[in-house]
């Protein structure tokens, strides 16, 4: 009887220090994300004017080793790429679960009409101010494929919102079903997590007339995000007592994080918006003509996050695993990196989970933001399983992620 009751408290014992360390690792895990950047795809058999851009750039054959893992080389000067199959995506998503990713950052862009025109003014005011040729018909195809896939649980989600949109009230709306699904990556227990990128004086000016005026309209998506399908209503059970029901379906105050690459410029709108923290899109460019060695590419990221940490901003620590833009030039010349090898991968994500660790004052949705998972044109490492390196970054990361403190 005895011994049977200290067994039963033995167990028990066990089964809370297991809970507490589940709980206490799980507080200690920094999440990672990566940003998808989806032009890739067709429409009826046709490409935007966007996607036809993405092909052309790999037509060369000295770039094929870059393209993703669904082109195809169908002769030369002839590749075709379609990533809006359902089968694309859900072997994505188990390629990034693989890697050990938490969620995708999904770069949200405006749907146009065939004379790139569209009936939000804001999302002509990118058009018109930010990108003059971004003119896309299906952007959201990635994110609606990876909601209706079979694997939708394995990897979660965030909104990396472009421009002036997050001012458009069809578009918070929009915004915010999105970041009511289960599968929205949350930070500090549950609240959303938004990226911003591309929003600067104009966009201030053009969103709510300055800074200030901006501020208001961004409170005013704080407001909509925590005030969602908050009602109440009044059962009258009888005569004499009536029940009050309150039915909440509100989100928590989302938290939100500006992207600049100017530390100075991203404190400073950040705060002038009243964001949570800021980070980067990447901490981008640099690299020679004959191809800098990947070691270059780290120093220049910690450089950058060490300028961050002392900033006296709250941060969330970007990671760029490559620049090059070879692809998009006609002479084939512009600066770039080599890609990483395995290890350099793998210590550098180690180094970006470190800084994060401790500093956990300024880091403290305690998540990193990779740059990048498809951004194949821009990034010589993309992470996306591709036609030369298959999946070698993935299988890389596989080792390193996840990684607790
Ligand atoms: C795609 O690009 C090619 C090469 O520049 C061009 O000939 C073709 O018209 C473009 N197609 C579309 C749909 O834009
Ligand atoms: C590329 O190949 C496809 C399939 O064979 C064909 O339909 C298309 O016309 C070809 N495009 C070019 C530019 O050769
Ligand atoms: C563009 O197309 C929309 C409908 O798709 C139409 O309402 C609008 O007038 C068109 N704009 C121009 C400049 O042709
Ligand atoms: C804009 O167009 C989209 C679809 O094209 C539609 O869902 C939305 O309601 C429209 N918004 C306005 C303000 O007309
Ligand atoms: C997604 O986020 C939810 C809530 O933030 C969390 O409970 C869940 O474990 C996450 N799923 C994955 C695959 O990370
Ligand atoms: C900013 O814009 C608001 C209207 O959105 C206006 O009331 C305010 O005076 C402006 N502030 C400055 C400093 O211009
Ligand atoms: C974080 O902590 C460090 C060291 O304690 C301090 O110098 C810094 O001001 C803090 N930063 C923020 C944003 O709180
Ligand atoms: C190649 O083209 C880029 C512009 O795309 C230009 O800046 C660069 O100077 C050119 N380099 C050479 C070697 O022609
Ligand atoms: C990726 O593939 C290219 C082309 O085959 C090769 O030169 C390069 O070394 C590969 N990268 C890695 C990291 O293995």
């Amino acid at each position: 009887m005895l011994s049977s009751s200290i067994t039963f408290y033995l167990s028990l014992l066990l089964c809370c220090s297991v809970f507490f360390l589940t709980v206490v690792g799980e507080v200690n895990r920094p999440t990672v994300g990566v940003i998808r950047w989806d032009a890739w795809n067709m429409i009826n058999g046709q490409y935007d004017y966007i996607s036809n851009r993405s092909r052309n750039w790999f037509i060369p054959q000295q770039y094929h080793y870059r393209l993703p893992f669904f082109a195809q080389i169908l002769s030369e000067n002839n590749i075709t790429l379609n990533e809006d199959t359902q089968e694309v995506m859900d072997q994505e998503i188990l390629y990034a679960k693989l890697a050990g990713f938490d969620y995708w950052a999904f770069d949200t862009y405006c749907a146009y009409s065939s004379n790139c025109t569209s009936n939000s003014s804001f999302c002509n005011e990118y058009i018109h101010d930010i990108a003059p040729d971004y003119c896309v018909y299906n952007p959201a195809y990635g994110l609606n494929r990876y909601l209706s896939s079979q694997y939708v649980s394995f990897i979660n989600f965030t909104l990396l919102l472009l421009g002036s949109t997050i001012c458009d009230s069809d578009l918070q709306d929009y915004y915010i079903d999105l970041m009511a699904r289960p599968q929205y990556q949350t930070v500090l227990d549950g609240r959303p997590l938004v990226y911003l990128f591309q929003f600067s004086d104009k966009q201030a000016q053009f969103c709510g007339g300055n800074w200030t005026g901006s501020k208001q309209v961004v409170d005013g998506f704080r407001q909509r995000c925590t005030q969602r399908g908050i009602f109440c209503y009044i059962d009258h059970n009888d005569e004499t007592t009536s029940r009050l029901f309150l039915i909440m379906l509100g989100l928590k105050d989302p938290y939100m994080v500006y992207m600049s690459q100017n530390i100075l410029e991203a404190k400073k709108n950040g705060q002038a918006l009243g964001f949570n923290a800021i980070s980067s899109y990447g901490v981008n460019g640099g690299g020679t003509n004959q191809g800098a060695p990947f070691s270059d590419k780290v120093q220049q990221n910690e450089q950058w996050w060490n300028a961050v940490v002392g900033s006296g901003a709250k941060v969330v620590i970007p990671l760029s695993t490559g620049w090059d833009t070879r692809p998009q030039t006609r002479n084939g010349t512009a600066p770039y990196y080599l890609q990483p090898s395995d290890e350099e991968l793998q210590s550098f994500m180690r180094s970006a989970i470190k800084i994060t660790c401790e500093n956990r004052n300024v880091t403290e949705a305690n998540t990193v933001l990779v740059y990048a998972w498809n951004e194949c044109a821009e990034n010589g490492a993309a992470l996306i399983p591709s036609l030369g390196n298959g999946t070698y970054f993935v299988n890389a990361l596989s080792k390193t992620l996840p990684m607790f403190c």
